[in-house]
């Protein structure tokens, strides 16, 4: 084995009352997942620098004024961080609050979950909340932008831009509720600097971008998880040779991910590998 990076340093923190170790250079979250703590995230993104964009992921560590967003605070020795206090479990249950008072969680893994948990009732901002509800952008047959669904956590804009693919196709345009993620001029994804290759779907947190296969069969009412497998092979398309994760259902590809832990491609891909299974 060829380590690929230089050993690091141990350091000690304290989780919860918990006496833990980690790397020099870890984060929080690290911390509270080598503790065994489960700490809501959403615009995290396990291949991206982080944005602390969302703060649902809020502790309370011993000394500080404020709560710490523990995706991106870095663990120092001798931190005492506490993960269930009545501050952090306030802090996240507003934050899920407000997000879904205003964009469509409805695709979003585990928000159900979340809400129930910290007692999230978004009704209570009442029926005339703003929301940011606009029709999907179907404008290709590869993925899907529904914006609706969209928390702008900023993870499409890094993964494409310097971050991974450095095409640079999306931003943030306009402000407050009219923030939206957007092409330049908000042209048709067919006449933008997109190259295709989903690596913004990757990534995607709520479902706001997914693949069209999944978007039509959610539309028709057939799109169904606990009946796909997933099967982990190698593109077949050039030599670099990128891991291809296959979501399959009733015998047909319907999605195509990758492993976010792979050395080289870091859950990335290219347009062939990522939408190119229909010769399959
Ligand atoms: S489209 Fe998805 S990845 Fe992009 S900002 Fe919105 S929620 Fe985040
Ligand atoms: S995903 Fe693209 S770069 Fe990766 S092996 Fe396939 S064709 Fe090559
Ligand atoms: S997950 Fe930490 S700020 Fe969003």
């Amino acid at each position: 084995m060829i380590p690929l990076q230089p050993p690091r340093r141990l350091i000690d923190v304290e989780i919860d009352g918990e006496a833990v170790r980690v790397p020099e250079g870890a984060t929080l979250l690290d911390a509270c997942a080598t503790a065994g703590k489960d700490i809501p995230t959403l615009c995290h993104g396990d291949t991206l620098t982080p944005k602390n964009a969302c703060r649902v992921c809020v502790v309370e560590v011993e000394g500080a004024r404020t709560l710490a967003p523990a995706c991106s605070r870095k663990a120092e020795a001798g931190m005492k961080v506490a993960t269930g206090t009545e501050r952090a479990r306030h802090s996240r249950k507003v934050v899920l609050e407000l997000l879904a008072s205003s964009t469509d969680l409805s695709t979003t893994p585990r928000a159900k979950e979340w809400m129930a948990e910290y007692g999230a009732d978004p009704a209570r901002f009442g029926e005339d909340a703003a929301t940011v509800e606009q029709p999907p952008k179907v404008d290709n047959d590869l993925y899907v932008r529904d914006y609706g669904k969209c928390i702008l956590c900023y993870k499409c804009v890094d993964a494409c831009g310097e971050q991974w693919q450095n095409s640079f196709a999306i931003s943030v345009a306009g402000r407050g509720f009219d923030a939206t993620i957007s092409t330049e001029w908000d042209a048709a994804l067919t006449d933008s600097a997109c190259v295709y290759c989903g690596n913004c779907v990757e990534v995607c947190p709520t479902g706001a971008l997914s693949f069209k296969t999944e978007f039509d069969m959610r539309a028709e009412g057939t799109w169904d998880e606990d009946r796909q497998s997933e099967t982990t092979t190698i593109c077949s398309y050039c030599g670099v040779g990128c891991n291809l994760t296959l979501h399959v259902q009733d015998n047909k590809i319907v999605k195509v991910t990758s492993p976010h832990d792979n050395p080289v491609t870091h859950g990335n891909l290219c347009v062939k590998g990522r939408f190119g299974y229909g010769y399959v």
